[in-house]
């Protein structure tokens, strides 16, 4: 591994914000401490310490949606999920460079999030630019596949929101159909955001994801849903 990943990986274990599920094999979480710590049904009272919702990003990657969004509802409690430490060191040091004190990290593989949060601890959920899983053999690794939609269903609150931001226009057809038919209410199926006059204040923001997609050229769509 490269020197410099290295560093971003054991600097981001140090950031009293961080939470990391290290062992897949043996799932729990360690704080800056290097403690175990449970966290399950407590993220509110032990983490950020007052009573707001919360609202998760799943797949976060540099977590450029949980800052903004951060930045904009202070009253509201972020956490930033992946599984790839380099990447939310570069969140992190973010966080600590905007002063924000209601954004945590859960590294984790999302496979194992009702490991580490409770049923219907969280009120409102976004996923932005997941990888695309375009080979039929990979369609589970997709992010509103089923298996994982049983996951956010368990974790967010009966009648939260579902955010979901992609380029890929396979995904976002298969995502609308697959979400449909699990029973959560679409409410909002929006294709080419940007072309069609459609985007708003918090469906503008851009990931670094997005931002590549839009060099290319490429369109962006958004789909909003109530989790039933
Ligand atoms: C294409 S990147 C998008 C990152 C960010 N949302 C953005 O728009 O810039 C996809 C991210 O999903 C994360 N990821 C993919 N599958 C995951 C899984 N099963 N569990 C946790 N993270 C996952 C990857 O590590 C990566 O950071």
């Amino acid at each position: 591994m490269a020197k410099a990943k290295m560093k971003k990986l054991s600097e981001v274990s140090t950031f009293p914000f961080v939470f990391e599920n290290k062992d897949f094999l043996n799932p729990g979480l360690t704080n800056h401490l290097c403690e175990k710590i449970d966290l399950k049904n407590k993220w509110k009272e032990v983490v950020f310490k007052n009573n707001h919702p919360i609202t998760i990003e799943l797949a976060c990657g540099k977590a450029d949606y949980t800052i903004s969004l951060a930045q904009k509802f202070p009253n509201i409690n972020f956490l930033g999920v992946d599984i790839k430490g380099d990447r939310l060191w570069k969140g992190s040091k973010r966080v600590v460079e905007l002063g924000l004190t209601n954004v945590a990290f859960l590294r984790t593989k999302i496979e194992q999030i009702d490991l580490f949060i409770g049923k219907g601890e969280i009120d409102e959920m976004w996923i932005t630019f997941p990888d695309p899983f375009p080979k039929k053999g990979d369609i589970n690794r997709r992010l509103t596949y089923p298996s994982f939609l049983e996951k956010y269903k368990s974790i967010v609150k009966e009648n939260g929101l579902f955010h979901f931001k992609t380029d890929a226009i396979d995904l976002f057809d298969y995502s609308e159909e697959t979400i449909r038919d699990f029973g959560f209410e679409l409410l909002r199926v929006e294709r080419d955001i940007y072309g069609n006059n459609l985007a708003d204040e918090i469906t503008s923001i851009k990931t670094f994801y997005e931002l590549m997609h839009l060099e290319d050229n490429r369109t962006i769509n958004y789909l909003q849903a109530i989790i039933k």
